[in-house]
């Protein structure tokens, strides 16, 4: 008879309604992969009648006591998919060192305590994963860790806050505010009622904080990733953009240069024939380029109680796989690197910059001066009337530094009668 591998949930939401569901769906697939059925014996919930009707159906035990799963002996993979810091932090630990593996969908966790979580389960001979924590569906974690082993990465472009992306798709099809559309994903439940980590780009920086992990096996901390997200964003740069030839889109790098990395998330003017221009709405997407594969892209749905489970149940299997070979114990990535960061200055772009100014004669002679004087051209202008009395200019810059275009805009916002409205990185082609 086979034996069943028994897995404790430790929350029972979205996610959590999602991985009882694939594992009942798929369960014949999933039996004959890994020869034995995978079950969802307890779940740690906060009780409410919703719950208790989910659990009959699936046979799941709710318990509330964080011990009934750790002291649960035929329990040997636990989930956690609580989310956030605490206490989802504390009871992965304590999983570890009851001896459980543990899968998660937490990248708010892995981005900062995924280090020591690691090491922890190193130390206890349990695995740890964690595919789901970036870009939901999509396996792009296992994609670099295996499939990408072999060769060299250099960038890794992604398109990883599905909400943004679709307020950013509503403002460039439909030309809606950033107000608008903001609202409109809050009532479709894409967007939280506190939307900050979502639109102030810090959700996208936790993911690359963790693929910058995978393709460079760096370390990056919070305070290295240089953030930036699209709050305030006004539609009249996203149409200009667009007339440019560019979409806008919220782009999380990493890259790799002989002097380190650079991790940043940021509004950027991607080419509209650029790959990650055609990804819309809440999809996300990752671009890699490589030196032996060269340009490569993987897309899906980032988000979503099925996509999302689907990475996790894979994670479990993968587990089980490895407690069947007797392999436990090895890091989702073993790639280690000392951190290396690019300075500042050496990190080049073109930049878009849009302000208003007097609508007056030689105020475009100061524009130019100021530029002239940090030694920055322009490849591409726009000057347009503006609603005050003002003119609303608009520029693509010539390569420049990070540090320069510091200077160029603060020295543009203390200029007399000069606004400076938004100011963008603009990919290359
Ligand atoms: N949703 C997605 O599409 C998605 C995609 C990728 C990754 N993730 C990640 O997956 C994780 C779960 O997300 P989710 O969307 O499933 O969130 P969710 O719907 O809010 O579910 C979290 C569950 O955890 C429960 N919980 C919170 N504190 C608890 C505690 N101390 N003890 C027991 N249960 C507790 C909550 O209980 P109550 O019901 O009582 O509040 C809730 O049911 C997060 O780390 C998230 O970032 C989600």
């Amino acid at each position: 008879m086979e034996k069943a591998v028994k897995v404790g949930l430790l929350g029972l939401g979205v996610v959590g309604t999602g991985v009882l569901e694939i594992l009942s769906d798929h369960q014949e697939k999933i039996r004959n992969s890994i020869g034995g059925p995978l079950t969802v014996t307890k779940a740690l919930v906060r009780p409410d009648e919703n719950k208790k009707r989910l659990a009959e159906k699936y046979h799941v035990e709710l318990v509330t006591e964080l011990e009934s799963i750790l002291n649960d002996p035929e329990i040997a993979i636990v989930v956690e998919i609580i989310g956030r810091i605490e206490p989802a932090k504390s009871y992965i630990k304590q999983a570890l060192l009851a001896g459980k593996h543990v899968v998660t969908a937490n990248k708010d966790l892995i981005a900062q305590h995924g280090s020591e979580l690691a090491a922890l389960a190193q130390e206890r001979h349990c695995n740890l994963y964690y595919e789901a924590s970036v870009a939901g569906g999509i396996p792009i974690l296992r994609t670099i860790a295996n499939s990408l082993v072999a060769d060299e990465i250099t960038e890794v472009l992604g398109i990883v806050n599905g909400t943004t992306n679709y307020m950013l798709t509503k403002m460039v099809q439909e030309h809606q505010t950033y107000e608008e559309t903001l609202v409109e994903a809050q009532c479709l439940g894409f967007a939280e009622s506190d939307p900050t980590n979502d639109v102030d780009g810090i959700d996208a920086a936790y993911k690359m904080i963790i693929l910058s992990k995978f393709a460079f096996g760096m370390t990056v901390t919070m305070d290295q990733v240089s953030i930036k997200g699209i709050r305030g964003l006004s539609v009249a740069d996203v149409v200009t953009a667009e007339q440019l030839g560019y979409t806008v889109k919220l782009i999380g790098s990493t890259i790799k240069r002989t002097e380190g990395i650079a991790v940043e998330v940021s509004p950027v003017l991607v080419p509209s024939a650029h790959p990650l221009a055609a990804i819309h709405k809440e999809m996300n997407a990752v671009f890699i380029k490589s030196s032996g594969i060269g340009e490569s892209m993987y897309c899906g749905p980032g988000a979503g109680a099925r996509p999302t489970a689907t990475s996790i149940v894979a994670d479990l299997m993968t587990i089980v796989n490895k407690i069947q070979l007797n392999t436990i114990g090895h890091c989702f990535t073993a790639y280690t690197q000392p951190t290396k960061l690019i300075p500042a200055d050496k990190i080049m772009s073109k930049y878009f910059l849009s302000l208003e100014m007097p609508d007056e004669s030689g105020q475009f002679l100061k524009l130019t001066q100021i530029l002239t004087r940090l030694q920055v051209g322009f490849e591409q202008i726009v000057q347009e009337k503006s609603q005050s009395q003002n003119a609303r200019v608009v520029l693509v810059t010539h390569e420049t530094s990070a540090t320069n275009i510091g200077t160029i805009e603060k020295t543009i916002s203390e200029e007399k009668g000069f606004t400076l409205l938004s100011s963008m990185k603009v990919m290359g082609e």
